[in-house]
């Protein structure tokens, strides 16, 4: 297995920013990506859509109700209004370092576009990015996008770069297809060898599976078959603790400071 090494985890271990470093800040936001790189964490992860004039957005849900001030499918609105919507005002985690809590404290907490986190972010971030909506189309803007701003594949964790992961295995064959060049990671809830072997012929180097599930005997058993593995869904120490000795690679966390601090004993 690689044996990954970055400034921004424990050695040996990558700590990624779960949608920015979401425990502190509204997900899938600036104000939740440029924590994130604030704090030392060059590896952010993201999930991205489709609205439907076709424009990539970074936001998990399917809808906007959660997370933004609008509601309905992201794929049944246009650019224009999920830019009009506040992406800050629910969140209810930590104040500001001037005590401020809400949309104060927010300024930038919009929902972004994928274009424009690629402009920002250019050779600064090491981009872990999911394909979260399920149209064809998605693939082909999301590599085009990714070869006008000249994003490649990472040297390392610590360097910056773009990586591809889906739990919708057409997505990943389309991507992989497209985008050759790019690693490319399988999610899942646990590691079978059915789903190594998917992997494996979908093009992946990578299986991506939860980590309150994670076995050093299933990451074993992904490395057999050449894939990377990382986790994700770290809700407690105790996930982090368990993803680290299962010998993955790293894992995604909305609390990357605190899961550094906890893995540096
Ligand atoms: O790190 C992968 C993870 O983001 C997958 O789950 O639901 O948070 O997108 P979700
Ligand atoms: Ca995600």
């Amino acid at each position: 297995m690689t044996n990954e090494s970055t400034k921004s985890g424990a050695s040996g271990f990558t700590l990624i920013a779960h949608r920015g470093f979401s425990s502190d800040a509204p997900e899938n936001t600036y104000d939740a990506f440029d924590l994130a790189i604030e704090n030392g964490f060059n590896n952010i992860e993201t999930d991205v859509q489709l609205t439907s004039d076709g424009v990539a957005v970074l936001i998990h849900d399917g809808t906007l109700d959660r997370t933004t001030t609008g509601s309905g499918p992201v794929a049944e609105v246009e650019l224009a209004y999920v830019n009009s919507l506040d992406a800050g005002i629910w969140f209810e985690g930590p104040a500001d370092s001037i005590g401020r809590r809400g949309p104060g404290a927010y300024g930038e907490s919009f929902v972004p576009t994928l274009e424009e986190f690629l402009a920002r972010y250019e050779g600064n971030v090491n981009l872990h990015l999911e394909l979260k909506s399920h149209e064809q189309e998605l693939v082909d803007v999301v590599a085009k996008l990714i070869d006008e701003y000249g994003w490649s594949k990472p040297e390392s964790p610590a360097t910056p770069g773009v990586s591809i992961s889906s739990f919708d295995a057409s997505q990943l064959w389309r991507s992989k297809k497209t985008m050759p060049h790019l690693d490319h990671g399988f999610l899942l809830r646990r590691i079978t060898q059915l789903d190594c072997e998917l992997a494996v012929s979908l093009g992946c180097s990578g299986i991506y599976p939860n980590a309150g599930g994670v076995t050093v005997g299933d990451v074993e058993m992904a490395v057999r078959s050449g894939l990377v593995v990382r986790t994700w869904g770290v809700k407690t120490d105790e996930d982090l603790l368990r993803s680290r000795s299962s010998g993955a690679a790293g894992t995604t966390v909305d609390w990357p400071l605190r899961a550094k601090k906890i893995l540096e004993g």
